[in-house]
């Protein structure tokens, strides 16, 4: 890090997979939420997805103090400055298993926030917070803030007491009296906050800078608010995803970040003046390792995206190149590797789905299409003309190319506007189990002259199983002859799968 000049490096020290630092006053967090019973993280998940303790069969782990010590020192050494990370009120499983008191229902296992109308809580957070601070020399210490639930506090009569006599309108405004009692505790003890970005939900703290990650607008908002910002948006900056095609990757979160894609992120937006622009500290990747197995294998996701980002930090916008970066970054791979390290190698880059690039042809383009069911408006992928435009999607469903569909699949009749001789009918879906997009359970197409009888062509089975973790995609056909004015083209979601996911495809190509 220090030799590519990247100066902090924020440590995700607990999360609901794992309680990973030593808290002498608390030693049970390590003693009974530091272990698992299974290694793989979606076997585990798929089970009890229960903490054990440590034995020969347990898969997990945790720093002590001791150890945390030897890091930030020899980080200091390098002038790395390290900034701990201790979640609260969501992502909080494991203290709630340990210490189910401190949940709205009381009971292990049910909630994933801390109960905010229980006093317990806030004297939990300080202590922990206690020993953090003197561990870490940070003037920044982050609270995590991201992904709460919010569910138990709005049938818990602690947090609707709590509400009632500080006159908080709705959990929004719950969770940022938390954050506000948070920033005051560290603001005493000469350290400031620093959260995700939905730390401004209900109202942000008065010295809180805010980490941008869902999107940059949360940054841009912040500084335009007068705080301060650190840009590390989800589609740019997290390493945790594919950076090349999947079949030729090893095993990642549903996404695709090649290193062309980092690099081409500018993290002081033109949007924002020059006031504003002081405001905005930094650039961030992340690296959540929850299905990463090894070290070898999160070098690989590091580097040498990880070099975009440090140059990035570096450099003005009109002083970076893409084709001279990547001449460096090539070297630098050699350079690591011959340091032992295991980057992802760029000269075997594949790059992105060849399809992205084509525009089809075919009966369809440009045909009004009816939605029986709707998109989803998280992933509209351009509209009502999204699968008839000639255009297919690539590695990443994010990329406003494939359309999503959640709850109840895909039901759309396009209309070719004349009764035509049709050859073929076929539409291209991605499964991938940790972005939560499943394959559909089976695909009917009918076809009509008259949009009132519609005839069964076809009704084909999937045959990739929703369990089956990977990339995948599959095309569903129907080929053979038959005069059709109106195409029906349904896609099933699997209704024994209980994770609600999205179906995708990127294009109903009629032929
Ligand atoms: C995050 O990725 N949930 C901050």
């Amino acid at each position: 890090m220090a030799y590519y000049k990247m100066n902090r490096f924020h440590w995700h020290l607990v999360d609901g997979t794992g309680w990973r630092v030593e808290i002498k006053k608390y030693p049970q967090l390590t003693q009974q939420a530091a272990w698992r019973p299974y290694e793989n993280l979606v076997e585990w998940s798929d089970k009890e997805r229960q903490y054990c303790e440590k034995s020969p069969n347990a898969y997990g782990g945790y720093y002590t103090q001791e150890d945390v010590k030897e890091i930030v020192a020899y980080a200091s050494s390098k002038y790395i400055t390290v900034i701990p990370e201790i979640e609260m009120p969501g992502h909080s499983e494991e203290v709630l298993a340990v210490f189910p008191q401190l949940s709205c229902t009381g009971k292990a296992y049910v909630n994933s926030d801390f109960c905010i109308g229980n006093p317990k809580t806030f004297i939990f957070l300080e202590d922990v917070l206690t020993e953090i601070m003197a561990l870490f020399p940070s003037e920044y210490i982050h609270i995590g803030g991201d992904e709460a639930e919010k569910k138990g506090w709005k049938s818990c009569s602690k947090c609707a007491d709590l509400m009632e006599k500080k006159g908080l309108k709705d959990v929004d405004e719950l969770q940022s009296y938390m954050i506000h009692h948070i920033e005051t505790f560290l603001n005493k003890n000469g350290r400031r906050l620093l959260g995700w970005d939905e730390i401004m939900q209900g109202g942000l703290a008065p010295n809180a800078t805010v980490m941008s990650w869902r999107g940059e607008e949360y940054g841009i908002k912040a500084v335009q608010a007068g705080h301060d910002a650190i840009m590390t948006p989800i589609k740019y900056c997290y390493f945790n995803f594919y950076q090349d095609a999947p079949e030729s990757h090893v095993l990642s979160w549903a996404g695709y970040t090649p290193i062309e894609k980092v690099y081409s992120y500018n993290p002081v937006p033109d949007s924002v003046n020059v006031e504003e622009k002081k405001h905005i500290l930094g650039v961030q990747a992340n690296v959540w390792t929850e299905y990463i197995p090894t070290e070898n294998i999160a070098e690989m996701m590091i580097w040498p995206r990880a070099l975009a980002i440090a140059e990035t930090g570096w450099t003005q916008p009109d002083r970076k190149l893409f084709s001279r970066f990547k001449e460096n970054a090539l070297n630098a791979v050699e350079y690591l590797k011959d340091k032992g390290y295991n980057p992802f190698d760029l000269k075997d880059e594949v790059g992105e789905r060849k399809e992205y690039y084509d525009t089809l042809k075919h009966l369809a383009i440009g045909k009004p299409v009816e939605y029986k069911q709707p998109f989803s408006d998280e992933y509209p992928a351009g509209g009502k003309d999204a699968l008839v435009n000639g255009l297919q999607g690539g590695w990443s469903c994010d990329n406003n190319r494939w359309q999503g569909f959640i709850n109840n699949g895909i039901d759309v009749v396009i209309d070719l506007q004349t009764t035509q001789t049709v050859h073929s009918i076929q539409a291209t879906f991605m499964q991938d189990v940790f972005g939560w997009c499943w394959m559909p359970k089976d695909v009917e197409i009918y076809t009509s002259v008259d949009s009132q009888n519609f005839t069964l062509l076809s009704n084909i089975t999937n045959d990739i199983p929703f369990t089956q973790v990977g990339f995948f995609l599959k095309e569903f056909a129907w080929k053979g002859n038959v005069e059709a004015r109106y195409i029906r083209y349904v896609a099933n979601p699997d209704k024994s799968n209980t994770k609600v996911g999205f179906i995708f495809t990127d294009e109903i190509v009629v032929r």
